[in-house]
């Protein structure tokens, strides 16, 4: 019988990965265009051209993996906007059971929990926030008005701080939480024992397993 169900599949793994190499990649090569101290490291413009080859990669791994799995893209863009009173049950239930590992109130979740759409969501919008003002600042540096590229650095800016504050709370989350113990191997092997999706993502593994009970 089966005892683990999978979380994620193989195409979407690979994407995921590149596309967290090429963002810390962004964020790092970013940081030291953000902090002026910095500024030595960034001499003959490498990190400028390691911050353009990262956000070709950025751009182009989804424009490859969208066409080939529209399906899952369509469900997880689905999943991204989606939101009901569940998620405001997770926004109340979740300080207890994340700092005190306390389950009471925590409402039953699907393939992703409240968390992990909002990141996902985050990763949405905010990733074609860097992509419209990154692609203004790099073509349009000598066309556009001085007042517009302005505009474009402090909205990328904002979005820099944002998710680079979030990711550090997504890696938490993913890879040291001790609750989370099953986090990084969906993500690597891109299965989860049967009893940990039940326990965190019931609503999705009723769905999956139509019923059937699976043994972990
Ligand atoms: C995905 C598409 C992206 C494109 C096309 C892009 C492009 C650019 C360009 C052209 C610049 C100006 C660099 C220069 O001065 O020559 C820049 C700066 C910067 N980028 Fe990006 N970028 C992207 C994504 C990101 C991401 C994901 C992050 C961080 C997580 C990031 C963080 C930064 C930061 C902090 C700066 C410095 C802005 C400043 O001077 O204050 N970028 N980016
Ligand atoms: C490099 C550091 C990163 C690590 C170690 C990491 C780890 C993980 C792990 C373990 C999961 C599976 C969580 C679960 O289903 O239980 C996951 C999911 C996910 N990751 Fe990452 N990730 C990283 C960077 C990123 C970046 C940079 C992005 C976005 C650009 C991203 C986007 C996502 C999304 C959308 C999911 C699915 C929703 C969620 O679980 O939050 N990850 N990641």
């Amino acid at each position: 019988m089966q005892r683990e169900v999978e979380k994620y599949r193989k195409p979407t793994r690979i994407l995921h990965w590149i596309h967290a190499g090429a963002f810390v990649l962004l964020f790092l090569t970013g940081l030291v265009l953000f902090i002026p101290q910095l500024g030595i490291l960034a001499q003959d413009s490498w990190t400028r051209v390691i911050h353009r080859i990262a956000a070709v990669i950025f751009v182009i791994a989804p424009l490859i993996y969208i066409p080939m799995n529209w399906k899952a893209t369509k469900r997880g863009i689905k999943d991204a906007f989606s939101w009901g009173a569940d998620d405001i049950g997770w926004l109340q239930a979740a300080p207890r059971y994340y700092f005190l590992g306390n389950e009471e109130g925590m409402p039953p979740q699907g393939h992703m929990n409240t968390g992990q759409k909002m990141w996902w969501f985050l990763v949405i919008v905010f990733g074609v926030v860097f992509v419209i003002t990154g692609l203004i600042m790099w073509f349009a540096k000598t066309t556009a008005p001085a007042a517009v590229l302005q505009w474009m650095v402090f909205i990328h800016d904002v979005a820099f701080i944002v998710t680079g504050a979030m990711l550090f709370l997504h890696i938490y989350l993913g890879v040291i939480h001790p609750l989370m113990t099953e986090s990084w191997g969906a993500m690597v092997r891109g299965k989860i024992s049967a009893g940990y999706a039940k326990k965190h993502h019931s609503l999705w593994y009723e769905e999956v397993t139509k019923g059937k009970e699976v043994k972990s």
